[in-house]
């Protein structure tokens, strides 16, 4: 995880933490106390089960939250090392590519841009399955990262409705043996 990303989690976690006691604090004054019976009745052991379950569930959420909040991969948004770098642009009605040529068995991380208009950048293998796909949005770059296992030509096809030539947008990427 680069600073960025951990400045986003620790930064998100209090956002959260603070909800969470913002809505325990809602919860508390919306159900204040009934008048205290001297008999303990069924109704009331209830009640108090109910309080407990749900301290117990929100609790439970916090951990989980917390404890998964360093595999979210939003805000990694540097590439790594070892990882290999493609720009792709996407505008009416081609991609461009740059470099277009990878490695097998080295992540690829791909950062995603258009220049007009939106438009899905796919990428298919030989068989025609589709192995990934990503927005391609103006002014907001959007990053996926994928190892390609095997050697070939893979398609890139665009995968938002983007205009008159919008099936004609395709692209290849090719993937060499590691030398
Ligand atoms: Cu670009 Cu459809």
């Amino acid at each position: 995880m680069n600073p960025t990303a951990l400045v986003i989690a620790v930064a998100y976690s209090i956002v959260c933490v603070v909800a969470i006691v913002i809505l325990l604090v809602i919860w508390r004054s919306t159900h204040s106390e009934p008048p205290r019976r001297t008999d303990d009745t069924d109704t009331d052991r209830l009640a108090h089960g109910e309080k407990a379950w749900f301290a117990i569930a929100v609790a439970a959420l916090g951990v989980l939250l917390l404890a998964t909040l360093a595999f979210i991969p939003y805000g990694d948004t540097a590439a790594a090392d070892g990882q290999q770098a493609v720009a792709v642009d996407g505008a009416q009605f081609a991609w461009t590519i740059d470099p277009s040529v990878v490695t097998a068995g080295t992540p690829v991380r791909f950062r995603v841009t258009a220049s007009d208009v939106n438009h899905g950048f796919a990428v298919y293998d030989a068989d025609n399955t589709m192995l990934f796909q990503i927005q391609a949005v103006p002014d907001h770059p959007s990053h996926i990262v994928y190892t390609f296992d095997e050697p070939g030509v893979y398609q890139v096809v665009c995968l938002e409705f983007c205009g008159v030539k919008h099936h004609e947008m395709l692209g290849t990427i090719e993937v060499k043996e590691p030398s």
